[in-house]
C-alpha cells in the first residue's frame, strides 16, 4: 500500500483498519477526530516565556519592573499608574470605552490587555511600536497619559533610596536612567501570562473540562464562523491587523502604512484570552457585550474597500451565537488575585 497522503487517504486507511480489526467504524468520525487532534495541538499553550537577548529576564528586573507599574510617583502628577489602565482584575484593561488620562483627558482609543506580551511583535491597536521596551515610553511621557517628563522621573526614582537599590540590583553598575525603566517593566509585562483556562484543560484530554455548547462553539469558530481564520493559535490572535468593519472613521493600521488600501481602517487583532473579563469591546469600545460582538460578525458589519476579506455575511442560529459566547467564556482562567506590591517610601528607611 502506498503511504497514505492527506485527509481523504487517512480516512479510507481508517476504515481498512477499522474493518480489519472487525468493528464498526466510522469513517468521517474519525476524520472529524484527527482534526479535532490537529486543531488541539494548534491551540496548545507553550511551556516557556521567551525573552529577547538585548533584555534577558532576570528576577530583580521582574521585581523592580513590578513596582514600577504599580507605582502612581511614576506620572507627572503622581496620580496614575501603568496599573490604572491595565488593571489585573479586569484582564489588564480597564472598563471604560476609551481610557482617561492625565488631567482627565479622554484617550482615542480603549485600553488594550497586557497578556501574553511576550509573544507579540508590533504593539498598540496601531502596531505603532515594535517592543514593549519602546512601547513604554510612549504613556509615560505623553501629556495625555501619563505626563511624566524624562527628568522628572528621573529624579523622583532617585529621591527613594529603596529604588536606588532595587535598580543597582536589576542592572549593576549603571544609574537610574530612562532605559533601566523601560527594560524594568518590559521584563515585568513579559511574565504577564494567562493562566490555564477550561479550554486548556479540555486540549490536554479532559474531556469533561467543556461543556457540550462550549465545544460546539469551538467547532463552529473554526468551521462556519471562520474566526479562527485571524484569532488563531493558543493567543487566538494572528498578530495581525483587518478592518472588520467598525462603523467608526479611525485609520488605525492606515495611518502607519498609507500605501496599503487594505490597512485602512485596520487594527491589531486582539488575543481573546480572558476576553470575558474585559468588555467594553473594540478599539472604540462600540460593543458591549460578546453576544453583540458576535451580531456583529454575522450581520452587523459596514461594507467598504477595504473590509477584509475574511469578513462574510454568517448564518448564526441562536444557538451558534450561544454557542461561541460559551466557547469565548472558556477561555477565562481561574488565576489568583494579583498582589499588588508594596511600594518604598521616599524617605530613608
Ligand atoms: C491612561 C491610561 C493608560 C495608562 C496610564 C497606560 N496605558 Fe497602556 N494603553 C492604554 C491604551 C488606551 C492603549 C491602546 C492605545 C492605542 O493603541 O493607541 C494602551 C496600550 C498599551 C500596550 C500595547 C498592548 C498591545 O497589545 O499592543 C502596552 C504594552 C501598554 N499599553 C503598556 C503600558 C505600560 C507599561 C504603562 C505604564 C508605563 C501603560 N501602558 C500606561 C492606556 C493606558
Ligand atoms: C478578519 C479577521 C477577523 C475575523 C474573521 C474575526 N475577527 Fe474578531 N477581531 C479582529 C480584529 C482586527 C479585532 C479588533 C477590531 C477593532 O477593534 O477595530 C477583533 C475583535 C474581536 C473581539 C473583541 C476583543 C477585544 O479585546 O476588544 C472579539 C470578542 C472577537 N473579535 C471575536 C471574534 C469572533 C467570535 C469571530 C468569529 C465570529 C471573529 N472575532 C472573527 C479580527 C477578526
Amino acid at each position: 500500500m502506498r503511504p497514505p497522503r492527506g485527509r481523504a487517504a487517512l480516512a479510507a486507511l481508517a476504515v481498512v483498519l477499522a474493518v480489519a480489526a472487525g468493528c464498526l467504524a466510522d469513517a468521517r468520525g474519525w476524520a472529524f477526530a484527527q482534526d479535532n487532534a490537529k486543531l488541539k495541538e494548534m491551540y496548545r499553550r507553550p511551556d516557556t516565556i521567551p525573552f529577547p537577548a538585548d533584555n534577558p529576564y532576570s528576577d530583580a528586573k521582574a521585581k523592580l519592573g513590578e513596582m514600577l507599574f504599580f507605582d502612581p510617583r511614576m506620572s507627572g502628577d503622581k496620580n496614575i499608574s501603568c496599573a490604572t489602565c491595565h488593571t489585573p482584575s479586569l484582564a489588564w484593561s480597564d472598563p471604560l470605552k476609551v481610557s482617561i488620562g492625565a488631567g482627565n483627558q479622554p484617550m482615542s482609543k480603549r485600553s488594550q490587555t497586557l497578556l501574553n506580551l511576550a509573544w507579540t511583535e508590533l504593539l498598540m491597536w496601531d502596531g505603532r511600536f515594535p517592543s514593549l521596551e519602546d512601547q513604554v515610553l510612549g504613556p509615560l511621557f505623553k501629556s495625555d497619559i501619563m505626563g511624566n517628563s524624562k527628568t522628572g522621573m528621573v529624579e523622583e526614582i532617585n529621591a527613594i533610596p529603596a529604588y536606588r537599590g532595587l535598580f543597582e540590583q536589576a542592572f549593576p553598575g549603571g544609574a537610574v536612567s530612562v532605559e533601566a525603566v523601560a527594560k524594568a517593566l518590559a521584563t515585568y509585562e513579559r511574565t504577564i501570562v494567562s493562566n490555564k483556562a477550561p479550554f486548556d484543560r479540555w486540549i490536554e484530554n479532559d474531556e469533561n473540562a467543556l461543556d457540550a455548547a462550549a465545544k460546539r462553539g469551538f467547532a463552529l469558530f473554526n468551521g462556519k464562523a471562520n474566526c479562527a481564520a485571524c484569532h488563531n493559535t493558543w493567543r487566538f490572535t494572528d498578530d495581525g491587523f483587518h478592518d472588520i468593519g467598525l462603523a467608526d472613521q479611525d485609520p488605525g493600521r492606515g495611518k502607519q502604512v498609507p500605501d496599503v488600501p487594505v490597512l485602512m481602517h485596520a487594527f491589531k487583532t486582539p488575543t481573546l484570552r480572558n476576553v470575558a473579563q474585559r468588555p467594553p469591546y473594540m478599539h472604540d469600545g462600540t460593543i458591549d457585550g460578546l453576544e453583540a460582538v458576535v451580531r456583529h460578525y454575522a450581520q452587523g458589519f459596514v461594507t467598504r474597500p477595504s473590509l477584509s476579506p475574511e469578513m462574510k455575511k454568517l448564518d448564526l442560529t441562536a444557538r451558534d451565537i450561544q454557542d461561541l459566547v460559551a466557547f469565548m467564556r472558556s477561555l477565562t482562567s481561574d488565576d489568583d488575585p494579583v498582589t499588588i506590591p508594596v511600594l518604598p517610601a521616599k524617605e530613608a528607611m
